[in-house]
């Protein structure tokens, strides 16, 4: 149909305006809004800067090289492994960009590290100004009897005053759907982040550091050996699943993934981050979703809980 055929039934029917791609400039645009359109020039980071970094590709080949999936597989992650050697300072025309990668001696140590020696590694870690402008690095909320661990992106202000990962609102709310399931935290459910700092101004994780802070992720889940992963988030989805870092959540919702942990495939079920569904109530139907989702997954694990019934 002629798009000036469409735009008047849509008109007609008040679900307007359609808008037309011009082939021509707008005449109307002015001097600031040409420059503010303009493709902004290709910039090149650094040469030595892994490709994950670079890409923000950032999971490490033994997390996010998936086999055969329960439905799906995800992607193959790239053959670079984590980023090593230290914070490396990239000229790219008149800016200086700072990659976030760890000292070589860090991630070596926490190749074979234990789960306490890791804790004091990431505890000494100042690979990037979180680790100096953070009160605490929150490590983990340990479950007791946990087969089931659940990823977030990092923590806020509260997790950042109490070092536990989510105790603040979202953590609130986290803590409500798990009881929906009958999971209790500190008991059946271990509780990991992408990044062991608090970002400034609770901003977004960077590629770079999502790569860097990787390695502890990866030896954390490495130890803890769970059978089933729930990932919150953007930030979790894309680097345990190796998704590039802008994919959307709603796309990999409703699958069950792998993830490789160490010589294993992990079940991974996908959500909303809860700070997201603070933000947008209306999307909580999907979270619900999930959850039974996670429930069958755990329950294919062998993995029940107390005595409410979702
Ligand atoms: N959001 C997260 O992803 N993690 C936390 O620990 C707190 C809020």
């Amino acid at each position: 149909m002629l798009d000036t055929a469409r735009s008047r039934i849509w008109e007609a029917m008040q679900i307007g305006p359609q808008w037309l791609l011009r082939d021509t400039e707008d005449p109307l645009l002015d001097e600031m809004t040409k420059k503010r359109l303009a493709p902004a020039p290709v910039r090149e980071t650094s040469a030595q800067a892994p490709a994950s970094a670079r890409t923000g590709a950032s999971a490490p080949a033994s997390l996010a090289s998936p086999r055969a999936p329960v439905t799906h597989r995800a992607p193959r992650a790239g053959a670079s492994s984590h980023p090593v050697a230290a914070t490396g300072a990239a000229r790219a025309g008149e800016n200086v960009i700072q990659i976030v990668t760890l000292p070589e001696e860090t991630v070596t140590a926490a190749k074979t590290a234990d789960w306490e020696t890791l804790r004091s590694l990431a505890d000494a870690c100042r690979a990037c100004p979180m680790g100096s402008t953070r009160q605490h690095m929150v490590f983990a909320e340990e479950g007791r009897e946990a087969r089931f661990v659940i990823v977030g992106e990092a923590p806020g202000g509260e997790e950042d005053f109490q070092g536990i990962p989510f105790v603040g609102k979202s953590g609130q709310l986290l803590t409500a759907m798990l009881n929906v399931l009958g999971i209790e935290r500190r008991k059946d459910v271990t509780i990991l982040n992408v990044l062991k700092c608090r970002p400034p101004g609770n901003r977004n994780p960077k590629p770079d550091e999502v790569a860097a802070c990787s390695v502890f992720l990866r030896r954390q889940l490495e130890i803890l050996q769970p059978d089933v992963l729930f990932l919150m988030g953007r930030f979790a989805v894309t680097s345990l699943l190796n998704l590039p870092p802008d994919s959307s959540i709603g796309r990999t919702r409703g699958t069950v993934y792998e993830v490789r942990v160490g010589a294993k495939m992990v079940p991974a079920v996908t959500t909303y981050h809860p700070s997201y569904l603070l933000r947008r109530p209306e999307e909580k139907a999907k979270a619900w979703e999930d959850l039974v989702l996670l429930k069958q997954t755990l329950a294919r694990a062998g993995i029940t809980f107390g005595k409410k019934d979702a």
